[in-house]
This record gives C-alpha cells, sequence and structure tokens, in this order.
C-alpha cells in the first residue's frame, strides 16, 4: 500500500520525480532548460522548502513565487495549457508516490495556487483573490 507524505524527505522525492518529467516534457519543459536555465542544485531545495511549508506549516520558504513567474513570463509568455500540463504532471507524480490526506492536500493547494498564479501572472494585477 502507498503511504502518505509523511515527512521533508517525501517531499523531496515527490519533487525530485516532478522535475524529471518537467524536465523532459515537451510543452513546458523549455522553461527551465532554455528560458531560465535553472541552476538545480538551488532551486530544488527552494522547492523543498516551498511545499514543506504548505503541507507542514515548515517556516523555510520566504520567496515571492508570482513575482518569479512574472519574471519568466516576460522571457517567454505562459498560456493556460502551460499551467494546465503544469498541473497534470504534478498530480500524476503524486498519485503514482503517495496515497492519503496530505497528498490530497497538496494536489489541491498545486491547484488553487496555480489558478491563481495563471490570473496574475498572465493579466497583471487586475484579479486580486
Ligand atoms: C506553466 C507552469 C509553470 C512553469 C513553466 C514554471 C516555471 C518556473 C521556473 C522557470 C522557475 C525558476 C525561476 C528562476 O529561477 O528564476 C520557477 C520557480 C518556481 N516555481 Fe514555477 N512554474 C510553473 C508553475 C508553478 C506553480 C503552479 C507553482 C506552485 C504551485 C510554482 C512554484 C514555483 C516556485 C515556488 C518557484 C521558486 C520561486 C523562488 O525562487 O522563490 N510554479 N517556476
Amino acid at each position: 500500500m502507498m503511504t502518505d507524505i509523511r515527512n521533508r524527505e517525501d517531499i523531496a522525492a515527490l519533487v525530485n520525480a516532478f522535475y524529471e518529467k518537467v524536465k523532459r516534457n515537451g510543452r513546458i519543459g523549455h522553461y527551465f532548460t532554455d528560458v531560465v536555465n535553472v541552476n538545480w542544485e538551488k532551486h530544488l531545495p527552494v522547492m523543498y522548502d516551498f511545499w514543506e511549508g504548505i503541507v507542514f506549516g515548515a517556516a523555510g520558504y520566504s520567496g515571492n513565487p508570482i513575482n518569479a513567474h512574472k519574471k519568466v513570463h516576460a522571457l517567454h509568455a505562459f498560456s493556460k495549457a502551460d499551467f494546465d500540463e503544469w498541473l497534470e504532471l504534478f498530480t500524476a507524480t503524486v498519485d503514482e508516490m503517495f496515497s492519503g490526506e496530505k497528498a490530497e492536500l497538496i494536489k489541491q493547494r498545486a491547484q488553487s495556487i496555480a489558478t491563481v498564479m495563471q490570473l496574475k501572472v498572465m493579466n497583471g494585477d487586475r484579479f486580486s483573490l
């Protein structure tokens, strides 16, 4: 039986598996490899902090994801299809690895953040949620 997401190690395994898919993805991989040449050694721990904060209330993340994506969007505009792809990969990765309350929570939070993010990034600040 699959376990739920229990700790930072589980978050790290999830995030690593997710970005392995993202990098190879035909629709969104290029944002990470070409548009921004992401430094994975730095980016991955930032993502562990981000999700650990969301799932377990840990205080490690102190960035501004909306602004980070506005900068990416200015270099190469995002489309709704890009966000849909991102979310599909994220959800699929969670479902392959974990099941339980935290697994449901992280998928739900990814969904709602992606929704807000695409409104704010693609429409400026005309939407405030
Ligand atoms: C179209 C979908 C998305 C693409 C292509 C994308 C791409 C990227 C890229 C290229 C970066 C690195 C920026 C840099 O290092 O300068 C980044 C950072 C990040 N992304 Fe995304 N992203 C997407 C959606 C999301 C969503 C939906 C979330 C959250 C649920 C998210 C969370 C983050 C976070 C937390 C960072 C780190 C920001 C920081 O440095 O503080 N991304 N993303």
